[in-house]
């Protein structure tokens, strides 16, 4: 506990949901499902609060703070995580960074949203994107051009790939989990979709926090079956997942989330407000969701189990980097990986990177 977002002024009452769910369980049938499948391995909540972290603590833009792991978000839940490298896309103003979390021992992996000057225009775009690629190796499988290129046409895909071969040298053959909020989760899903497909990655978990949808029905189909442990989690009334937007009545042109979001909502009993969690079916559209409400909110983007999900301020894009010991490697293009001094990173070509990770 102990933390809260910045400009909610909402009061909200936050129990343990097992203590809700078997306290309420009469209110609602629906809810002793959940609680079943609360505790089986499809969703876990603890786990949720530390990633949520992650993709908190990858807005921050002082790469000195992140690296040396002192920054203001770098704390509490997240304390004992061993950076390996961040990865900074300057010309598409992307970052994202690679480490070992030792509690879940597991790589971490977590991308950073957009940090545009507004998000309500980034958030606006989002109504007219297209689904305008098709996904390589998947036939009929259609994702917008965007994200997808976020992810694999530029620097981020070599240097989260070396990343992580770097940690599994340094920590054994762990496993991986991505995660990003927003444009991050977006980006986030291409990388767990990419570590499964293309490096056989089996291990992989994703979690994302307000991510828009990627891709149409087909892509998601073939989405679930390579990265069956994907969690999207949805806070109430956010706007971003309900983007673009799904059309119901055109099935075969409209986007369509893969599977499986966890709703965050509210039980409001008399005066008391209840967060409650909702892990919804495995359409990756179940309207019993967030679907069942407007996604009006640009507040609930923000802010996920208390914690603020946005750059420390808006403006263009924002990098500051004063390292001592510049342990900085650098392309044509101006952009960088930040390493561990124990490490020597190179981009490697993605075949040799597919060697490394077969191996290992
Ligand atoms: C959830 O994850 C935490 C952290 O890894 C673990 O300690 C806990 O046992 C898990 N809970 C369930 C119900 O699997
Ligand atoms: C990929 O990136 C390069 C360099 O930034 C750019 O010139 C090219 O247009 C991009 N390709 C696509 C299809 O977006
Ligand atoms: C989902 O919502 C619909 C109405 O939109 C309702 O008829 C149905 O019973 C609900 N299903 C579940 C499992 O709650």
């Amino acid at each position: 506990m102990g933390r809260s977002c910045r400009g909610l002024d909402r009061r909200r009452c936050a129990v343990a949901l097992g203590f809700l769910l078997c306290f309420f369980s009469a209110l609602d049938a629906r809810e002793i499902e959940s609680r079943h499948d609360f505790f089986s391995q499809i969703y876990n909540h603890t786990v949720a609060t530390i990633l949520v972290e992650y993709a908190s603590a990858v807005y921050i833009s002082d790469l000195t703070e992140l690296f040396t792991w002192t920054c203001s978000r770098c704390n509490g839940k997240i304390e004992a995580f061993e950076i390996v490298s961040i990865i900074v896309d300057v010309k598409n103003c992307l970052q994202a960074f690679v480490g070992v979390d030792k509690n879940l021992n597991s790589i971490v992996v977590a991308f950073r949203g957009t940090q545009e000057h507004s998000i309500q225009n980034w958030i606006e775009d989002l109504f007219w994107k297209q689904l305008d690629l098709n996904y390589p190796g998947m036939p009929d499988a259609m994702v917008h051009h965007g994200f997808y290129y976020a992810y694999h046409n530029t620097t981020l895909r070599d240097g989260i790939l070396d990343g992580i071969l770097h940690a599994k040298n340094l920590y054994g053959d762990i496993g991986i989990v991505v995660t990003g909020h927003s444009m991050g989760g977006a980006i986030a899903s291409f990388c767990a979709l990419d570590l499964a497909v293309n490096y056989k990655v089996k291990t992989v978990q994703l979690m994302t926090f307000g991510q828009p949808r990627i891709g149409n029905e087909i892509f998601s189909s073939y989405f679930s079956e390579h990265v069956p442990h994907a969690i999207r989690v949805t806070n109430r009334n956010d706007m971003v997942p309900h983007l673009p937007p799904y059309y119901y009545f055109f099935p075969s042109k409209t986007y369509h989330h893969f599977p499986r979001e966890v709703w965050i909502y509210d039980i409001i009993l008399g005066s008391l407000v209840y967060e409650a969690e909702k892990i919804c079916d495995s359409s990756g559209e179940d309207p019993n969701c967030s679907r069942s409400v407007s996604g009006n909110s640009l507040t609930d983007h923000l802010c996920y189990f208390g914690v603020d999900l946005e750059a420390e301020t808006w403006r263009a894009c924002n990098i500051v980097l004063n390292l001592d010991t510049p342990n900085l490697l650098t392309d044509h293009n101006g952009n960088f990986v930040v390493y561990r001094s124990d490490i020597s990173p190179f981009i490697k070509s993605p075949m040799e990177n597919y060697r490394s990770l077969q191996s290992s």
